[in-house]
């Protein structure tokens, strides 16, 4: 049995799935040989430590009900620099214009040789080469399966499952929020102002929806697939991106009449990234409605292969977070 000493530093939505799966699935993560404890767990503003393992029923009733993990207030950068650890798992909010403090903590995870696992898609969209550098230098290893598609296994999927096929192309579906948002408008042939209230009421699109709705998470989700799959050196910058804000319902029910729907498509295809509206055949395995995401790829040897799932949520995400634990660590 490894004992694998790891830290929380986030706790929303994305950090509270994690100490939920954890707990859920210690029996599971033993069997596999893996004694994973985690020893410091750091928000915004507070933080718990114990080298023994913080009890994480503990924190997440504590940040429940207090707002805070703890009462400490050491921050998640200096739990890094100072705390003895093995493991990062690095769930704070994503920065797409600098990195933000995701970029910081895991170059300073990085610079202690420690691992890193994370689902914050801002630093690698931004300095995928660098981070993987930085790991590589220190001998580091690195997991980041949650930043693209949820609970969808895409960079497992394409690097090991198809192992020794060759990935042609690749297209999908990587917002639900969009996704949502176009399915209802279609099917209540309302505009884009009206779906999108709705889907804030139900709290599947943020007060502030830009960063769905314009095709900016999409895009970098993209250059992570991209850098990760087909060996690209690019940033969120080299990415074509068109949002779904101009979509009317009218053009919704005219594609629907000649038998297709309208989708966010992302795509990379010749070293060209792409994020648009696009039609899609009705049928097509691309053609997945409400929040579902989709990944399709074209292999030299597989063919076409399409998986789809939830690409969000506290719980999905963390599966996905779990399972580049496992892989990591299991014996
Ligand atoms: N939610 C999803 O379904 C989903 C899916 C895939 C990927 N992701 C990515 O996963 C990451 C986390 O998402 P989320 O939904 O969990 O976000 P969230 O609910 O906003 O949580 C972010 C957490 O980070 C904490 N934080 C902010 N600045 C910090 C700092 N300097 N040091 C330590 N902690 C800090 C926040 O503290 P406070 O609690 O004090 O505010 C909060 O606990 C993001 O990068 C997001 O893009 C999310």
């Amino acid at each position: 049995m490894k004992t694998i000493r790891a830290s929380i530093i986030g706790f929303g939505a994305v950090g509270q799935g994690v100490a939920n799966v954890i707990l859920q699935k210690s029996d599971y993560l033993q069997k596999v040989g893996i004694d994973l404890r985690v020893v410091a767990i750091a928000d915004s503003r507070t933080s718990v430590i114990d080298g023994e393992g913080v009890d994480l029923s503990v924190v997440l009733a504590s940040k429940k009900e207090k707002k805070a993990v703890g009462t400490g207030k050491i921050s998640g950068i200096d739990i890094i620099r100072t705390v003895a650890h093995e493991l990062v798992i690095e769930t704070t909010p994503t920065n797409i214009v600098d990195g933000g403090v995701g970029l910081v903590n895991m170059l300073a995870a990085f610079e202690r040789g420690m691992d890193v696992v994370t689902s914050n898609k801002g630093p690698l969209a931004l300095k995928y080469g660098e981070l993987t550098e930085a790991s590589k230098r220190s001998g580091s290893r690195f997991k980041f399966e949650a930043t693209v598609g949820g609970a969808m296994p895409v960079i497992n999927l394409a690097c090991d499952t198809l192992a020794g096929n060759r990935i042609l192309s690749m297209e999908g579906i990587f917002n639900g929020t969009c996704n949502y948002i176009l399915t209802r408008m279609m099917e209540e042939q309302a505009p884009y102002e009206q779906m999108l209230a709705e889907a804030q009421e139900l709290g599947i699109a943020e007060a502030d929806p830009s960063y769905d709705v314009e095709g900016i998470d999409t895009a970098s989700k993209l250059v992570i697939v991209a850098n990760v799959i087909f060996g690209m050196n690019a940033t969120y910058r080299d990415v074509t991106v068109t949002g779904i804000t101009r979509i009317t319902p009218e053009a919704l029910l005219l594609a629907h009449n000649n038998g297709y729907a309208i989708k966010l498509i992302g795509e990379v295809n010749d070293g060209r990234i792409n994020v648009a509206p696009k039609l899609v055949p009705l049928g097509n395995p691309l053609a997945v409605g409400g929040t579902l995401n989709v990944f399709s790829v074209q292999t030299d040897i597989s063919g076409p292969i399409t998986i789809t799932g939830r690409g969000a949520g506290s719980i999905e995400t963390a599966s996905a977070i779990l399972s580049d634990i496992i892989s990591l660590y299991k014996e």
